[in-house]
């Protein structure tokens, strides 16, 4: 069934103050948006409005800047007052009676905002009918007190289909682990907020790593170059090789520790790399009594190579 807003995928916000890591997931070309809150600014240890502004610069999504006036007259001038510092900016107002009058105000004056401290489906109804752009329940925190987080994700997804004409999209919000993300895209949740950590762990499993490694592992003894290491190097057919100036440094500094590239062909059994002079040597003993080859020299990553 199709989603109210015409959402075609589920959008992932990272839920932190902290510059540094923005810019580091934001490279990922994944992250959509992202949510702050008065705990969050105060772990940054930075100004409000400078880290706001910071984030909006870096991440062309919505951030979320959250008021922390209680009343709707301070709240609404605190809300605008946020807008103001980019287009992105998403005010974040509470889910109490002034937050939900100051939501009504500030969607009335296009500007996107994002209910937060949503803990039941009535209040998100209600966030709804104010024309929030976001309306986010707090998974963790629910579970955290042995309710079922997800559980209001499934009500508030059901109510929202029921009326096309809602615009608010459902932020998924106090996520814990990697399992609330893949749950509220299966409820078809608009958006996940995801702490860092989380963020990262998605990507990741045990049995790619393992996997990636074994079929590196199984290419390197093939002794094959991938595209980008052939470019890199600089072929010479010598049989006796001399080589550049920080070829001799690189061996000055290693001793007599150099050892050949881990690629080498099968049937050279022994292979020693050693110094004469201002030459480096190599004494190849091949179970083939012929020994042509070229020999690369990898400068990027200080290695000599060798192939038939
Ligand atoms: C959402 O916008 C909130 O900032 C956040 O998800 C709260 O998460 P917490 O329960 O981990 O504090």
């Amino acid at each position: 069934e199709p989603l109210a807003i015409g959402v075609v995928y589920m959008k992932f916000f990272v839920d932190t103050a902290d510059v540094a890591e923005i810019k580091d997931l934001a490279a990922s070309g994944l992250l959509d948006g992202v949510t702050t809150n008065p705990s969050l600014i105060h772990k940054s240890g930075r100004q409000m409005l400078d880290v706001i502004k910071e984030i909006c610069a870096i991440v062309p999504g919505p951030v979320s800047a959250e008021t922390v006036a209680t009343d709707h007259k301070t709240m609404l001038e605190e809300g605008r007052k946020l807008a103001k510092l980019a287009k992105n900016v998403a005010v974040k107002v509470p889910l109490t009676p002034d937050g939900l009058k100051t939501c009504k105000a500030l969607a009335a004056e296009g500007t996107m905002v994002n209910v937060t401290l949503c803990f039941s489906a009535a209040q998100a109804l209600l966030a709804a009918k104010a024309g929030a752009s976001f309306i986010s329940p707090f998974v963790g925190r629910l579970d955290d007190i042995g309710q079922d987080g997800m559980h209001l994700i499934e009500e508030i997804m059901t109510i929202y289909r029921q009326y096309p004409h809602f615009k608010t999209e459902v932020l998924v919000a106090s996520v814990r682990h990697t399992m609330h993300v893949v749950q509220a895209a299966k409820l078809g949740a608009h958006v996940a907020t995801v702490p860092p950590n989380v963020l990262r762990q998605l990507f990741k499993h045990t049995l790619t790593d393992n996997g990636l490694k074994a079929f590196l592992d199984d290419w390197a003894k093939t002794g094959q170059q991938n595209a980008k290491a052939a470019a890199t190097m600089t072929p010479t057919k010598q049989r006796q090789w001399k080589f550049w100036t920080d070829w001799q440094a690189w061996l000055q500094a290693k001793g007599s520790s150099i050892k050949p590239h881990k690629a080498l062909p099968q049937h050279w059994n022994t292979m020693a790399l050693g110094r004469s002079g201002t030459r480096l040597e190599a004494t190849v003993n091949s179970r083939e009594s012929r020994i042509g080859m070229e020999v690369y020299i990898d400068h990027e990553h200080s290695k000599a190579m060798f192939k038939q």
